[in-house]
């Protein structure tokens, strides 16, 4: 039995470390593209194609659930996937909905009409792909109505991330979330539209202020894919090894990963 969970590089541990705490006996697998990363700079078919091939391998290390934990590969490729690449008895999920609903006060599977939330200024900060994609407004103006909101592409941030300069990226966030409040100065909400930034949260909580309530995508997919699975159990594929795979550098990724995680990690080749 195992799930498997994929991102372009280090973000998607966030999100695994969330599941592992909510579904503690789940077997994962993770996948990161590091050698490919970021992807938030590259175009929607480039990510397709890495993501269809990133599934693939996830697919044959025996999982039939994939979770996209990476709003990137979610806002410019998952639904091409579902329309016409998702082989029969496969699932692919993304990151999105489970926090737009959690946004909009929503339960699963409730498609009622768009109606007035509690927020009403959003700040979103995302990779220049996904902003680009407006995915996530697309999505919200299915659930609510009246929601301003107001994007902000946080270039270098998944970088600096990934090269493991946190200096660097701190000051990054610090200056994006100046940015965004030169547009929008007293947001409610931020989402954390990236599955690296909860790596930053602090810093992003810090820059914005006490009174902005900010999302954390990664605790809301592990409590939506424990509903999936009380619903869907047959999902869970028949790999039985959790495990940790990349196309980048093993041992400079175990590294990373270690330090994020804060416990040992051994990534292998993908
Ligand atoms: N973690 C990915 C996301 O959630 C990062 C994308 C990138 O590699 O730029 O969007």
């Amino acid at each position: 039995m195992a799930v498997g969970i994929f991102d372009s590089g280090l973000g998607g541990l966030t999100v695994l470390g969330a599941i592992e705490k909510r579904l503690p006996e789940l077997p994962l697998v993770y996948y990161g593209d590091n050698a490919h990363a970021p992807y938030g700079v590259r175009t929607a078919d480039d990510i397709y194609d890495l993501t269809t091939r990133a599934t693939e391998r996830l697919f044959d290390a025996g999982c039939d659930l994939v979770i996209l934990a990476c709003n990137t590969a979610s806002a410019a490729a998952l639904r091409r996937m579902q329309e016409g690449w998702v082989p029969k008895g496969k699932r692919v999920l993304g990151v999105f909905v489970p926090l737009i609903e959690a946004l909009t006060e929503r339960h699963w599977g409730d498609n009622s009409p768009p109606r007035e939330v509690d927020v009403k200024h959003v700040a979103l900060f995302a990779t220049p792909a996904t902003v680009r994609s407006r995915a996530f407004q697309r999505e919200l103006a299915f659930r609510a109505i009246g929601v301003d909101v107001e994007a902000q592409a946080c270039g270098g941030v998944v970088d600096a991330i990934e090269e493991g300069d946190l200096i660097l990226a701190e000051a990054l966030v610090r200056s994006h979330v100046d940015a965004l409040k030169r547009k929008m100065p007293e947001p409610d909400a931020a989402i954390l539209g990236c599955t690296h930034y909860p790596l930053m949260a602090e810093t992003f909580q810090e820059a914005l202020g006490p009174r902005v309530k900010v999302f954390s995508q990664a605790d809301l997919v592990a409590e939506s894919l424990a509903d999936y699975l009380v619903r869907r159990p047959e999902m869970v594929g028949p790999g039985t090894e959790a495990g940790f795979l990349t196309t980048g550098n093993p041992r400079q990724v175990s590294t990373r990963a270690t330090q994020f995680l804060r416990r040992k990690i051994d990534f292998v080749a993908a």
